[in-house]
């Protein structure tokens, strides 16, 4: 199965930007560290997925996370989606998930409804089929793997 993720504004400063709330791995080494847990744990815990095809895209511009997105069905089964300070307010990244039959996760490295207040509301959570956060680098896991257990049970 083909899964993107997708990692929205100021991910690419992961490592350096506010490492106390976000932790000191960069987003090449998150990635990395992602295709290494799809390959060694989830293909093996879970045969009925096949080859776990992973691809990454982040993005800081708005319209061209739009564009990501609706070409999101011609290339992969699945998305994780980190939509990072878009989750707050992109009525437009919301409108093109809406748009798409594939199913998204959101994912957050902080616990968003911890933090300030403006962060509690995602405009994305109701159109995505699960929510993971607060956990770092293991938000970004069990987001995948809740993923790839819903596409073999949706048999897609
Ligand atoms: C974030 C939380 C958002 O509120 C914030 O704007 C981000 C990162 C997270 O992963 O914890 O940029 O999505």
């Amino acid at each position: 199965m083909r899964i993107l993720v997708l990692h929205g504004p100021n991910l690419n400063l992961l490592g350096r930007r506010e490492p106390e709330v976000y932790g000191t791995m960069t987003l090449d080494g998150l990635n990395r560290a992602l295709g290494a847990f799809a390959a060694e744990e989830l293909e093996a815990s879970c045969p009925a997925a096949g080859h776990i095809d992973l691809s990454f895209f982040q993005s800081n511009h708005e319209g061209q996370l739009v564009d990501c997105i609706q070409n999101v069905p011609r290339h992969y089964d699945g998305v994780v989606y980190n939509p990072a300070a878009h989750t707050h307010y992109s009525i437009a990244l919301r409108d093109a998930i809406s748009a798409v039959p594939t199913p998204f996760v959101e994912v957050h490295l902080s616990d968003i409804d911890a933090r300030e207040e403006f962060r509690k509301t995602s405009v994305i959570a109701d159109v995505c089929i699960a929510q993971f956060k607060g956990e770092g680098a293991a938000s970004y896991q069990k987001a995948l793997a809740f993923l790839v257990d819903w596409l073999v049970d949706h048999e897609r």
